[in-house]
């Protein structure tokens, strides 16, 4: 990037995945998909990551400390109090901001109080971040917890440049308008010199908000309200492919080795990789799988599907609600079909390391990512960076951003459960050849837009801007 400054991510929470120090222990920690994308980055760049430690129970300094110093890279965290915790991520983000932008308004709260705590919160962080910034430092906020920190950096007199990066969706203008702050966190938007977003229909949809909430003029890349204008742009998220093809294809022991070396030679492995969360389709997966072994009962006994549901946002009642609807639709379909020595599905609740997951991809016959909406959604490609000569096939739903770059998957309506379970058939009974092709345009694809290059063309972008 142009000047000597460094660049500072903000985010909400801060990434445990630098904590240790080599390259191989990092790989064995479970990541998402915000961390998973500017990692790589980072390792190479250095520069600073501030967020939320994490915990919700401890002292709150309004000064953050810097909690690690790996390899050029340093943490800084900031403690947020048992409320703030409530009504800034539990309530506000994840429970009004998420399910909006998610277009699920049904599941959505509002509440004055947690717009008001949302709001203090970002001024907290402001504050610990003025204090830690130096002249020419790069400024970039991650996702929607932090709409209005640019305003509050700018409060403080922050000049330097700031950019924020929406990694989620962005809702139709009817949606976005439901929520009684809508006016109010679009025009904060115009205190950053960039927005990115991950497609080129969000930021449509930004522009037609702008537009009808705010009365903002748009002409082509900026936007103008009032005296103020900002660039906006779309810059879809890529996967570390070079890491997860390396991983791959490494012969490390990991935690899930045994389960594939033990594998039968004619049983086929369908693999679902998720957090825990409605917006997944996980539940709607399950029924497509249920049609599957209904419409082909030759499939019964020879084929699993291995479906990772981290645990997410585990106090949030719509969250409990999945995990139980989930568990005993999958104790259904298993009573349904299993035998003593074969269980169609096998729900695993907890995180994977990218090491275990990569040969999870590796084996794989056919990758099932079918949310109802997603920004973009890495699992996608990390899974065609993982494979080898004998290729899997990706269903994806079309319902996510990755869906809008990667045509050569098997594309699919999730909530038409029979149209996913035909996909997954032809997927499981595709010619080798036909996967190869679909497979080299994909990875032609993932591995031409990583996550470097979405770094890179961000961060040049708002050098320029
Ligand atoms: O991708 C959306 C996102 O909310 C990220 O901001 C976050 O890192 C990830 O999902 C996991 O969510 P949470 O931090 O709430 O567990």
């Amino acid at each position: 990037m142009g000047g000597e400054g460094r660049v500072v991510l903000v985010s909400n929470r801060t990434p445990a995945v630098f904590t240790p120090s080599s390259v191989e222990e990092r790989r064995n920690l479970p990541v998402g998909g915000l961390v998973s994308c500017l990692r790589p980055f980072l390792e190479t760049q250095g520069g600073m990551w501030m967020g939320w430690d994490g915990n919700s129970d401890g002292y709150v300094d309004p000064v953050p400390t810097t909690v690690a110093d790996v390899e050029g890279i340093s943490l800084a965290s900031v403690s947020l109090s048992r409320d703030e915790v409530e009504g800034f991520y539990n309530v506000f983000a994840n429970r009004t901001l998420w399910p909006i932008f998610h277009s699920f308004p049904d599941k959505a709260t509002f509440s004055h109080d947690s717009y008001r705590v949302y709001r203090s919160v970002n001024r907290r962080y402001a504050a610990a971040l003025m204090a830690l910034l130096r002249p020419g430092d790069l400024v970039w906020v991650h996702d929607f917890h932090l709409f209005p920190l640019g305003l509050e950096l700018r409060k403080l007199g922050w000049t330097g440049k700031i950019g924020f990066f929406l990694h989620i969706p962005f809702p139709p203008s009817e949606i976005f308008g439901i929520m009684p702050w809508a006016r109010e966190l679009l025009a904060s938007l115009f205190d950053y010199d960039l927005i990115g977003l991950q497609t080129p229909k969000y930021l449509h949809e930004l522009k037609e908000s702008l537009g009808h909430e705010l009365g903002a003029e748009i002409d082509g890349d900026t936007a103008r309200h009032r005296d103020r204008t900002v660039k906006v742009g779309s810059f879809p998220v890529g996967a570390d492919a070079q890491a997860f093809q390396e991983m791959a294809l490494s012969q490390v022991p990991s935690r899930v080795s045994r389960f594939l070396e033990e594998l039968p030679n004619d049983r086929q492995l369908l693999l679902g990789v998720d957090r825990l969360d409605y917006t997944k389709g996980i539940v709607q997966r399950m029924q497509a799988i249920e049609q599957l072994l209904d419409d082909h009962p030759e499939l019964r006994g020879h084929v699993t599907l291995v479906q990772i549901s981290a645990p997410s946002r585990v106090t949030i009642p719509e969250y409990a609600r999945e995990r139980e609807r989930l568990d005993s639709l999958v104790g259904r379909i298993n009573g349904k079909f299993g035998e003593v020595h074969w269980l169609p599905i096998h729900t695993l609740h907890r995180p994977y390391s990218q090491q275990d997951l990569a040969q999870l991809y590796r084996e794989a016959d056919a990758c099932l990512v079918t949310p109802l909406r997603d920004g973009m959604n890495l699992v996608a490609k990390e899974f065609v960076a993982s494979q080898t000569s004998d290729p899997g096939v990706l269903v994806l739903s079309r319902f996510c951003g990755a869906a809008e770059s990667m045509d050569d998957a098997l594309m699919v309506n999730p909530y038409d459960f029979q149209e996913t379970a035909s996909a997954i058939y032809r997927a499981l009974t595709m010619p080798r050849p036909e996967r190869q092709r679909r497979w080299k345009a994909l990875f032609e694809d993932v591995s031409g837009h990583t996550a470097h290059d979405w770094c890179y063309s961000f961060l040049s972008a708002l050098d320029d801007a």
